[in-house]
């Protein structure tokens, strides 16, 4: 079937739970079927554009394409996330300030605890001979390395643990997802009074540092910041466990791949940009065109919705040589898209990465084998991709 433009019409929803790797498989289909295609499986038709060369000519124009929506899947979200959703010198005024928090620098600054951490968190696993990684330590340690990236108590943990599981488990629907985020945002209200009261030091500590009379940007109201809050906690925290929960997963389902990472740690850092160019956690970013286009033929019009497909551009064979296979040795690894690409570029990726690679370093110094728990069938989650759960087991 195709549309009066001559765009194939696909039906595939992509926001059902499935078997690991369903969803990529899906997105391949398409890719190879078509460059574009329509999609009518939601309330809100899409355009899909599926190949690398296009995807990532699309997420650099946006004069055209607005972040307003930045899910083709769910585009009329209530809350405004802060980047994510800003456009044009809204959104790059608000790049500067937050960029210096999550920086090469930053991220190395936290390098000691970070490792710290792992270790200490590893420690209390391994002798139990087996975990549900992506239930536990794969939320856990984001949320802390988060909290001390802004300078909150690592100790406030637990809670986010729990407003992040009820916000994810149903990909911010019902009153759950809704709870969370009253409590996340009462949570920052408080941390924003307290410093008020009591400003820290503005190197060091995120607030204050909004706050601050000189160094802070003064046009950001209190409301906008608590939505910067709730926004760093919605992009980087479920991100980073579902990186880590498919990290383990195709370790712990390819032995030699673990050994070798094992033996050479050196090239943890190249694997992990591999991981995350194999494993696209977010399927799609979306967009609204702003005005009307002629993009490669296709007639796009002003208010559409764009779903710019990530996870399929990563596994383009015109792009990436064999795509769906690990390869340490492939050449242009470092062109994924997994992060993004452009001015809305991931804020956390080095963050992210370092977090990756820490876990996987400190992991298999103390537990170098493992493997899924017997006869587990892995799930993944729809709309943005994440494993269900992640039992694994080792000798204790
Ligand atoms: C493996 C983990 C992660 C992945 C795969 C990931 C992926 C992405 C992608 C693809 C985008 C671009 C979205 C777009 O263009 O519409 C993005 C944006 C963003 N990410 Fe991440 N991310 C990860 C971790 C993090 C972390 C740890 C943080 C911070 C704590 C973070 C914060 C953000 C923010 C704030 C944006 C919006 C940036 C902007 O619009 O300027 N992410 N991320």
């Amino acid at each position: 079937m195709t549309e009066p433009s001559g765009c194939p019409v696909s039906h595939t929803d992509y926001r059902h739970d499935g078997p690991m790797l369903s969803h990529y498989a899906m997105a391949s289909a398409e890719r190879e079927a078509a460059p574009f295609h329509r999609n009518d499986s939601t309330n809100h038709p899409f355009w899909m554009v599926t190949r690398y060369e296009h995807v990532l000519e699309a997420i650099q124009m946006p004069e055209y394409f607005s972040n307003s929506v930045s899910n083709a899947l769910s585009p009329d979200r209530k809350v405004r996330f802060m980047p994510n959703n800003l456009d044009g010198e809204e959104h790059l005024r608000l790049r500067r300030v937050l960029n210096r928090w999550f920086s090469p620098a930053a991220v190395r600054g936290l390098d000691a605890l970070a490792r710290q951490r792992a270790r200490d968190l590893v420690e209390e696993v391994a002798p139990l001979g087996g975990t549900d990684l992506v239930e536990g330590f794969a939320l856990r340690y984001p949320t802390e390395m988060f909290l001390a990236t802004i300078g909150m108590p690592v100790e406030d943990g637990p809670k986010f643990l729990e407003w992040v599981g009820a916000l994810f488990a149903n990909l911010y629907k019902g009153p759950e997802a809704e709870a969370a985020v009253a409590s996340i945002l009462d949570y920052f209200d408080g941390a924003i009074e307290d410093r008020r009261r009591g400003p820290r030091d503005p190197e060091t500590d995120f607030l204050s540092r909004m706050l601050h009379p000189e160094h802070g940007p003064r046009w950001l109201s209190k409301e906008d910041l608590k939505t910067v809050c709730l926004s760093l906690v919605t992009a980087g925290l479920d991100t980073t466990r579902s990186g880590l929960g498919y990290v383990f997963a195709h370790l712990a389902e390819h032995p030699d791949d673990r050994r070798t990472l094992v033996e050479q740690p050196d090239l943890v850092p190249k694997a992990i940009e591999e991981f995350m160019r194999l494993y696209s956690l977010i399927l799609q970013e979306g967009r609204l065109v702003l005005k009307d286009v002629d993009f490669h033929g296709l007639p796009m019009k002003a208010g559409d919705i764009v779903w710019l497909g990530i996870a399929s551009a990563n596994r383009d064979p015109r792009k990436f040589e064999c795509p769906d296979e690990f390869r340490l040795d492939r050449p242009n690894t470092g062109h994924h898209l997994g992060f993004g690409a452009g001015v809305h570029r991931c804020l956390g990726m080095h963050l992210a990465r370092h977090e990756i690679e820490v876990v996987v370093r400190e992991w298999h110094r103390r537990i170098p084998e493992y493997a899924l728990a017997p006869g587990t069938a892995l799930v993944e989650r729809g709309h943005q991709l994440s494993l269900r759960s992640l039992p694994l087991v080792w000798p204790a």
